[in-house]
């Protein structure tokens, strides 16, 4: 029976393509399964996860809820804006107090990079990266690629260009591990100010000119400005309205070029910034496949790693 070759969703870096395509196969036979009448599966009935969110978010975190109850988990959810964090608890004790109540899985977002690292080293359950500061965002890399395979037969070999604030996206690290592990090429697109001065050493293009990166591309990942990573003042360019005229993507440059393409958005949008609504919503769009497929793809990690503990089959 095939397995993951690890114990804790960390990273995409920590994964085997073989990983990589596992999950992916997993994730058809729970896409299927969402959407039969009946969508729930016993898989993880004994199993309990914590979702410890100590950041915002809206669709990570609904999307893995939906994920462990689809499956049959018992969830509980803890929040840092509600929780003794505010009193100055620690990471380490939060987590060890949640843990005494016998959870078996902890899915984590964090504002640090390394946190759920650090907590796979310290507690003895299963820990998913649900995003660590500007590091990691696995789950949403795997179901961007789930999404670029669903919609255009397969991976590898094609061009992915990812576009906007790679300095501070998790989103955009992740993308790339996954995409290149599985043989896709990847570019970035954006501002200097934008990119980290280590890019060239992650094996991706660099490219500053929009039209020349759509020109290039099979797919294009737009990522949002993240102010708030920013200290929530625009100084890595001159004003939102110039980011939106240099690095926004809009019908003009679409039209302006010879070919279709893919254009996804992990969310949230901030509509007429990085992109046009008419763009992002048409049916080159595809940011609610991204959505839908993000429960089947958390199906299939919580599942796999649940299999690993103790030993489930699909059935
Ligand atoms: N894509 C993503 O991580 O969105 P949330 O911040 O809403 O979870």
């Amino acid at each position: 029976m095939a397995e993951l070759s690890v114990n804790h969703l960390l990273g995409i870096k920590e994964l085997t393509r073989d990983d990589i395509e596992l999950i992916f196969e997993t994730a058809d036979h729970f896409k299927e399964v969402i959407n039969r009448p009946i969508k729930k599966v016993p898989s993880l009935r004994d199993f309990t996860i914590a979702n410890l969110f100590f950041e915002n978010s809206t669709r990570t975190r609904t999307s893995f809820e939906l994920a462990q109850k689809r499956l049959s988990a018992d969830v509980v959810n803890f929040s840092s804006s509600t929780s003794s964090v505010k009193k100055g608890e620690t990471l380490i004790d939060t987590a060890n107090n949640i843990l005494a109540m016998k959870v078996d899985m902890v899915v984590m977002r964090h504002a640090s990079v390394g946190a759920p690292h650090f907590l796979s080293k310290y507690v003895d359950a299963n820990i998913l990266n649900a995003g660590d500061g500007t590091h990691e965002h696995p789950t949403q890399a795997l179901l961007d690629s789930y999404s670029i395979r669903e919609r255009l037969g397969q991976v590898e070999g094609k061009k992915v260009c990812i576009f906007g604030d790679i300095l501070h996206s998790r989103v955009a690290l992740s993308n790339i591990f996954a995409l290149q592990k599985q043989g896709a090429e990847v570019m970035v697109c954006g501002p200097n100010s934008l990119l980290p001065k280590y890019i060239q050493d992650l094996g991706v293009k660099v490219e500053l000119d929009v039209k020349k990166a759509l020109e290039w591309c099979d797919v294009a990942n737009i990522l949002r400005i993240q102010l708030e990573r920013q200290g929530g003042d625009i100084s890595y360019f001159p004003s939102l309205r110039e980011y939106s005229q240099y690095f926004g993507i809009n019908k003009e440059l679409l039209d302006s070029l010879d070919k279709e393409i893919v254009l996804m958005h992990p969310g949230p949008i901030n509509r007429g910034i990085e992109v046009t609504t008419d763009v992002i919503d048409s049916e080159n769009g595809i940011v609610l496949d991204q959505v839908e497929n993000g429960v089947a793809v958390r199906m299939a990690v919580l599942y796999l790693l649940a299999q690993k503990r103790k030993g489930l089959s699909l059935g």
